[in-house]
């Protein structure tokens, strides 16, 4: 998509370096970052420059690219493939992508190790493309059955950044919005801040805005009165992980919302491509929930009237503060999964229909 009219991806690979756009800069500055080795690419997972759940599956491939280049031995990419899962633990696509690359790489002790880990990289990238693409496809039908009966802007409320800087290029909930946009059915997106790190805020309603996509910031608890207003239309999110029941792991704050839109009888929708289902994990509890530095609450970074990026402390010194990244989101409580091969029931019935 877009930035100031020239079309990016998140991340790309050029002259062995992997670029990285740099999202802790976002949106006060715009920061290209070459990432030259494995530690480069765990840090950069681990302080979030790169996140989302596709793009740190992605991050995680490329890094085990530049663990190549560094030193091609089998227990060095061993060690890599086990700090990159380990670095966030929630978002499956990070696992799902160094499996991946290892069951193509393991064992490869020829000269052609490198090449093969490039392309299994890139076609992962392509791959994740090509999905979030379908997923716009899929999900425009819902918006576009919405905006048939109403025949006025559809407002869609959105929690987190499931937009196209989350994953390689579309997004996973914007998909469908700029694919509505497309088309021209006019749409408006309400932004929910997304505390502590104010992913909406500083990343979502930022690339819509690059696509001149209408969409207002609100604070993570305004999207209840607005369903009870009938102000919102439709909830769209994406899942770090959803299980094969269809219980979906997502920012922490999406449970909420799914609650307010049953109450308020708003269809709630879940996008994902397939690399976000965890087949395994059973029961929504075994979901490796991770807990960040309380810091990311008890401080704030923002624009000095200088114009330089200030942190600055909001909380009282003393206070103690709980930085849990994720929540569930029963399967009961959502409408529909959009994937790339079509949207399904929240079930696992649902699931294994398109997945079989
Ligand atoms: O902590 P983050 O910013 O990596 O969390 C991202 C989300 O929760 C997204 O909603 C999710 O990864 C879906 S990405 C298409």
């Amino acid at each position: 998509m877009r930035i100031k009219g020239k079309e990016y991806r998140t991340i790309w690979f050029e002259n062995n370096f992997v670029k990285i756009i740099d999202q802790t800069k976002l949106p006060h500055l715009f920061v290209i970052k070459n990432l030259k080795s494995i530690e480069d690419a765990i840090n950069s997972i681990k302080k979030m420059e790169v996140r989302g759940a596709p793009l740190i599956g992605a991050t995680a491939a490329y890094g085990l690219v530049l663990a190549i280049i560094e030193n091609d031995d089998q227990s060095f990419l061993k060690k890599s493939a086990e700090d990159l899962i380990s670095s966030r633990p929630t978002a499956i696509n990070l696992k799902w992508a160094v499996d991946r690359m290892m069951n193509k790489l393991s064992g490869v002790n020829s000269d052609k190790i490198l090449e093969i880990a490039i392309n299994e990289a890139k076609e992962i990238c392509e791959e994740d493309i090509k999905f979030c693409e379908n997923i716009g496809i899929n999900g425009l039908k819902i918006i576009e059955e919405i905006y048939n009966k109403k025949r006025d802007t559809v407002n869609i409320l959105t929690h987190c950044n499931a937009g196209w800087l989350a994953t390689i290029n579309w997004g996973t909930a914007t998909s469908p919005i700029y694919h509505a946009h497309k088309k021209g059915i006019p749409v408006h997106v309400w932004a929910d801040e997304t505390r502590p790190r104010n992913q909406g805020a500083n990343l979502t309603s930022y690339e819509l805005n690059e696509e001149g996509i209408k969409n207002t910031i609100i604070a993570d608890n305004t999207g209840g009165i607005l369903m009870q207003r009938g102000e919102v239309d439709m909830c769209i999110v994406g899942t770090d992980r959803t299980l094969a029941n269809g219980d979906v792991c997502n920012k922490v704050g999406t449970y909420l919302k799914a609650l307010a839109a049953h109450d308020n009888k708003i269809p709630f929708y879940v996008a994902l491509p397939s690399s976000t289902i965890d087949w395994n994990i059973k029961n929504h509890k075994d979901i490796p929930i991770e807990e960040r530095n309380s810091e990311e609450l008890s401080h704030v970074e923002g624009l000095d009237e200088k114009g330089d990026i200030k942190k600055i402390q909001i909380y009282p010194k003393k206070s103690k503060a709980m930085n849990l990244a994720f929540d569930v989101t029963p399967a009961k409580y959502v409408t529909g999964l959009i994937t790339e091969k079509g949207v399904c029931e929240a079930s696992e019935k649902g699931l294994k229909e398109l997945f079989k």
